[in-house]
């Protein structure tokens, strides 16, 4: 089994890739380490590539990519997916700072992309807007989540930390509650990527900064019950839901079995569970009517 240490990079596919960029910029607060016609990529203030956007006639979200251990080498990766039955290939310098990547697919096309070890990559200018931390998560739509949560667990090492009913799967591969979601939806594609914050100030002048742009918040803040992260949602220009958050539950020790105690915790010990019913959330307004990729269901 291959063991996942990090979430590190998503690359979206985008129709308009100058206002993409403009996003990441002036909201997000990536800064661009590369820029051509076809491409983009953006890192944070660490100097961690974050975002990649490639040109294409519809948005999408193209590729996960995670960070394993530096001493792996890629032909045993290679060969360990091999034997999972999974194709996979070696990629030669496939992002700034990065000289040796493994790509494959998952089950359902979704494209997984393997680094060895941190790389960092220097952006032309310093980063402005809300200067997120890094990419905290990625949620996906799946038709199938438990083959998902399966897939992911069994070729990745990934954890199940929550469940929500038998919908939408929480998945962790390093301490924090979640780095990969999977929902149940029509088809794979994107149900929204979050951004990890400092603290509550971070927030504070994260919703000054959506504000004055404009760009509505749809939903928080909030405290979630799953993860217990607290979360502000908007979209991006190409209708990509984000998510912004921070104070993410952590499982420092495997052996341990349930996340760090903190006091807004209902139960005690908080161990992996399946969440059943509303109220979900700590506190907080719902989400709104607007967003359908959170409609509830009265229970
Ligand atoms: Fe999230």
């Amino acid at each position: 089994m291959i063991k996942v240490k990090r979430i590190r990079h998503v690359t979206f596919v985008t129709p308009d890739i100058d206002r993409q960029i403009d996003y990441y910029q002036t909201v997000v607060g990536l800064g661009v380490v590369t820029r051509d016609a076809s491409r983009a990529s953006l890192a944070t203030d660490s100097d961690e590539l974050a975002v990649v956007l490639q040109r294409g006639d519809q948005a999408a979200c193209r590729r996960l990519t995670f960070e394993v251990a530096p001493d792996l080498d890629f032909a045993d990766l290679v060969a360990t997916l091999s034997r999972a039955g999974i194709v996979a290939e070696i990629q030669s310098d496939p992002l700034p700072g990065v000289s040796r990547s493994v790509l494959f697919r998952d089950f359902e096309d979704m494209e997984i992309e393997l680094l060895a070890g941190p790389t960092f990559a220097v952006a032309e200018q310093p980063v402005g807007g809300i200067a997120a931390d890094r990419l905290g998560h990625i949620a996906l739509y799946t038709q199938d989540p438990l083959k998902a949560s399966k897939f992911y667990g069994d070729v990745l090492n990934f954890r199940v930390s929550d469940w929500i009913e038998d919908a939408f799967v929480f998945m962790r591969c390093g301490f924090d509650h979640h780095s990969v979601n999977f929902a149940r939806g029509p088809g794979r594609r994107l149900h929204h990527a979050a951004f990890e914050l400092r603290d509550a100030s971070h927030m504070h002048r994260a919703c000054d900064l959506l504000g004055r742009k404009k760009m509505q918040i749809l939903w928080g803040p909030v405290r979630h019950g799953p993860g217990h992260n607290v979360a502000i949602y908007h979209r991006d220009p190409d209708g990509h839901l984000i998510e912004l958050f921070f104070d993410l539950d952590q499982m420092i020790d495997e052996d341990l079995g349930y996340f760090e105690p903190r006091p807004w915790h209902r139960d005690r010990p908080q161990r992996p569970k399946v969440w059943v019913g509303l109220p979900r959330d700590i506190w907080g307004p719902a989400p709104s009517p607007e967003l359908a990729e959170f409609k509830r269901k009265a229970t």
